[in-house]
């Protein structure tokens, strides 16, 4: 029997734009969507394993070597400096990087600014760019609270529709890298299972090449 090859997939929106293009590629999700809180998956008929995991822990599994093969946003690639191989840019789970704040915030202030974010790494990195100093605070989730509650400058955040921003009176102030959805692979796995995971890769790009009915 072959080994199946383990690929970790992030859980929600990742999750969601992913699945229809899998299942248009041939393989049978359904065991992944008849979840209610189960973690692993076998696809029928194929030999590969589907995990549900959070983007972070997508890329530390990858990292590990724990499984082969991540779908998982550029944005974590980035921020984790994930040394995986990227195979395929999926196209889906478009969204950018911005800094943003409340109206009043002014960029060009001279004090030393307090900046609330998921991403430390981008955030030190895109104002050291611009030469300046700032305070980065670490924020786990809904970071758009930061500049309401006071305890931020501004943020810098990822955002898709916008409507997270708008629906807090937040305003966006400066526009940094786009992020999309990655196919990454563990240079270790592809050495030893190069067939199964090039088989996995070339389905979905078939299918990603084809134009979308939206
Ligand atoms: C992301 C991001 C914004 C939101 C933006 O958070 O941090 O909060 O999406 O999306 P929008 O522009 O479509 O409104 P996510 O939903 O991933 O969860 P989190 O806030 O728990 O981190």
């Amino acid at each position: 029997m072959t080994d199946r090859i383990k690929i970790a997939l992030t859980k929600g929106r990742v999750e969601k734009q992913t699945l229809p293009l899998l299942e248009q590629a041939g393989f049978n999700m359904a065991p992944v969507r008849d979840n209610k809180r189960k973690l692993i998956f076998d696809l029928p008929d194929d030999p590969y394993t589907v995990i549900l995991a959070k983007g972070p822990d997508v890329s530390t599994y990858l990292s590990q070597g724990a499984v082969d093969i991540g779908i998982v946003g550029s944005d974590i690639l980035t921020e984790q400096q994930n040394q995986a191989y990227e195979l395929l840019d999926l196209g889906i789970g478009k969204c950018q990087f911005v800094l943003a704040s409340t109206k009043d915030f002014d960029p060009k202030a001279s004090r030393r600014k307090v900046i609330g974010t998921k991403y430390p790494l981008i955030t030190q990195r895109y104002f050291a760019e611009k030469g300046e100093d700032v305070e980065v605070v670490k924020i786990e989730g809904s970071v758009e609270l930061a500049p309401l509650i006071g305890m931020a400058d501004a943020i810098v955040d990822i955002t898709e529709t916008g409507t997270t921003l708008r629906e807090n009176h937040l305003q966006i102030y400066d526009r940094l890298q786009e992020v999309s959805t990655r196919v990454v692979v563990n240079p270790m796995s592809l050495k030893q299972h190069r067939q199964e995971i090039f088989d996995f890769v070339d389905r979905l790009n078939e299918v990603i090449k084809k134009p979308q009915a939206n």
